[in-house]
């Protein structure tokens, strides 16, 4: 694994975890951890579970008796460490959003393909998919529960950077993060309800703002390459403790809003946005087919509302479906029902996944190409908000990893 800071817990839990609770044809151990900080990494192994450290990714690849490269680092370093591991061989398992930029999205996703055909496997860490209820949102659409969809609705919702003395970390500055609440958590609803609806978004109609254009750098930071190694305890947003005097300019979106056309003819709306106050981590999605409705609420993340139209008119309502039965996905190695899961349990059903698909010689999803594809649209918004929000086409994923 790259990175031991917030994803690098999470997907830690998870590897630890999964072999326990799933019975699988492969078992992960934990070989080698890196970062940039020989002490603090050495600190995170040891907290983490991991049996050695490094300071050097590239240890990673040199190692013949690793088998795994987990990409868990902030968006700069995704395609150099993900395209160094492929091509040794490495199955690789990338955080979202796959890359910066669609040229080295488009790489990756060649890359992957290459790979693919020497039975490599590689896939990107949208675990939102996980969850058992938007598994069975997907679940209910596939089967023809909803009918024809009409209406995708979705937002994911923080307020993390409301006040304007919040440092600037890395996940406000471009050459870091590539966007801001767009790439960050916009590309999760974007995935979430291309993979809940089986279809893709083929155009859009964006504004974008920066609400704070300047902010202080973090404390015990010489310039705008600060992140967190050295600079104090993270709070999950790669955030430091504390700002130092200076300031400098922040060059990401602090929110995204769009309006956008799937293939199946549905309307959707997007919002993402660090400004919503009070909202913590508020991810919803509601799709309204001409047959039914789903909603979601990572907030009550057990739960789906349906509301099933095909019913006698006077038994219609929403009904809570508590998503924890055996028959559930992924829900049957867990608890008895009723006993309710979190938000790590989507990371150890995404690691369950890959270690299943590797291990049989399947293709895990979402693959590099349809990570690709998101990162289209995260272009496509950003283009049409640079273009007075002129309708944008999305370019097509293939077409684009053919090229
Ligand atoms: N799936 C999700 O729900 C989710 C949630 C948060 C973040 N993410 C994604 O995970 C990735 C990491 O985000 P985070 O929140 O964990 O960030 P973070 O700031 O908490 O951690 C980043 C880690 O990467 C390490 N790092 C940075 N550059 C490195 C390099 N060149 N070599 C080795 N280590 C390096 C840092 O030392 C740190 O340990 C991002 O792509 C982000 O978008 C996904």
């Amino acid at each position: 694994m790259v990175g031991y800071a917030f994803m690098g817990a999470a997907h830690s839990q998870a590897w630890r975890t999964v072999n326990r609770v799933y019975d699988l044809p492969a078992r992960a151990r934990m070989a080698l951890i890196c970062g940039r900080d020989a002490g603090k990494v050495a600190d995170a192994a040891d907290r983490l579970g991991w049996e050695a450290h490094t300071t050097n990714w590239r240890d990673l690849i040199a190692r013949d008796d690793i088998d795994v490269v987990d990409v868990c680092t902030p968006g700069d370093s995704h395609a150099e460490i993900a395209l160094a591991a492929l091509a040794a061989g490495k199955h690789v398992l990338c955080e979202k959003p796959l890359a910066n930029t669609v040229t080295e999205a488009r790489a990756m996703a060649a890359a992957a393909a290459t790979a693919q055909a020497a039975g490599v496997r590689s896939m990107c860490g949208f675990n939102y998919r996980r969850v058992p209820a938007v598994t069975m949102m997907r679940q209910l659409v596939a089967d023809g529960r909803l009918g024809v969809i009409r209406h995708v609705r979705a937002t994911y919702l923080q307020d993390w950077i409301v006040d304007p003395q919040f440092p600037l970390v890395w996940r406000l500055q471009r050459d870091k993060a590539g966007s801001g609440a767009l790439g960050d958590i916009g590309a999760h609803i974007i995935d979430l309800t291309q993979f809940v609806t089986g279809q893709r978004i083929t155009g859009v109609s964006a504004i974008t703002e920066t609400f704070v254009k300047e902010r202080p750098l973090p404390a015990g930071s010489s310039g705008l390459a600060a992140t967190v190694d050295g600079a104090g305890p993270v709070d999950g947003h790669g955030a430091v403790d504390g700002h130092g005097p200076a300031t400098g300019t922040v060059t990401v979106d602090d929110a995204a809003v769009f309006v956008a056309r799937l293939d199946g003819g549905s309307l959707a709306t997007y919002e993402a946005s660090r400004f919503a106050t009070g909202r913590k981590n508020a991810l919803r999605v509601e799709i309204n087919g001409s047959l039914g409705t789903v909603a979601f609420d990572l907030e009550r993340l057990n739960e789906l509302e349906f509301y099933d139209a095909t019913r006698p008119a006077a038994e219609q309502g929403f009904t809570r479906i508590l998503v924890t039965e055996g028959e559930h996905p992924y829900m049957s190695a867990w608890w008895p029902p009723g006993h309710i899961i979190g938000y790590e349990h989507s990371f150890t059903h995404q690691m369950r996944d890959f270690i299943e698909a590797v291990a049989t010689g399947a293709d895990p999803t979402p693959s590099f190409a349809d990570a690709l594809q998101v990162q289209l649209v995260l272009d496509a918004v950003t283009r049409s908000a640079e273009l007075g929000s002129s309708w944008t086409e999305v370019e097509p994923a293939l077409a684009t990893v053919a090229a």
